[in-house]
This record gives structure tokens, sequence and C-alpha cells, in this order.
């Protein structure tokens, strides 16, 4: 249990303000969902607030590219390239689709 607990609290976190933030009765999709682990290194809604690259305002292509390249080891990381390992195809659309929609 103490093990889990800071990740779940920092999550439900990101949820709650992810659900406060989203107008009553809109559906959340599944790239949206996807997305939330992105916030804690990215920030919210893709607007890093510091040393972290920002996705807001990237294109699909972008980080669809991006995502797949750290995911081949084609393009170095640090972190990237374990994290977007754990993503399938489908999946990473569905979290550039989400990027790529934001104002
Ligand atoms: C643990 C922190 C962390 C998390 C979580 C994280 N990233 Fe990253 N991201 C980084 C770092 C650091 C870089 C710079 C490349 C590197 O060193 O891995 C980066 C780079 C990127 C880039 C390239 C940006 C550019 O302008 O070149 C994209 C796209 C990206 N991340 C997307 C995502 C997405 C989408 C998620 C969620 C599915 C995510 N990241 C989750 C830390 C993180």
């Amino acid at each position: 249990m103490p093990r889990f607990s800071l990740p779940a609290t920092l999550l439900s976190g990101v949820i709650a303000l992810f659900i406060s933030t989203t107008a009553p009765g809109a559906e959340i999709s599944q790239g949206a969902m996807l997305s939330n682990s992105c916030a804690a290194c990215h920030g919210t809604d893709g607007n890093s607030p510091g040393a972290m690259p920002t996705l807001n305002g990237k294109s699909a292509d972008f980080i669809e590219r991006a995502l797949k390249g750290f995911r081949s080891g084609e393009r170095d990381s640090t972190v990237m390239g374990r994290h977007a390992s754990g993503y399938s195809d489908e999946e990473i659309a569905q979290i550039a689709e989400y990027f790529a929609g934001l104002k």
C-alpha cells in the first residue's frame, strides 16, 4: 500500500483536475485518458512549466512520429523510449490526436 500511495495520489489529482476542467456531460476520450500520464512531465494540457518540451500546439503527425521514434530507439531519449514502449500504434495515434486538438 505505501509503495503505491504517492503515484495513486498524483494520478487522482491529475484526473480530478482533468474532470474539473471538462464541461459537464462531455465524453472523456481514450486519448485524453492516456494523455494524463504525460502531464506529470509535460505539464497540464501539454503546457510545460519547466524544462520538458511543450506538447500543446504540436501536430498529431509530429507527436506520432516522435513517440514511434522513441519507442523504436531511432530517436534518442532519456525517458521517452521507456515511456513510449508502453503504447500500441493505436494508442499513440489517440494520444497524438488528443494533443493536436488542444487549444
Ligand atoms: C518522466 C517524464 C516524462 C513523461 C511521463 C513523458 N515525457 Fe515526453 N519527454 C520527456 C523528456 C525528458 C523528453 C526529452 C527526450 C528525452 O530525453 O527522453 C520528452 C520528449 C517528448 C517529445 C518530443 C518533444 C520535442 O519537441 O522534441 C514528445 C512528443 C513527448 N515527449 C511526448 C510525450 C507523451 C505523449 C507522453 C505521455 C504519453 C510523455 N511524453 C510522457 C519526459 C517525459
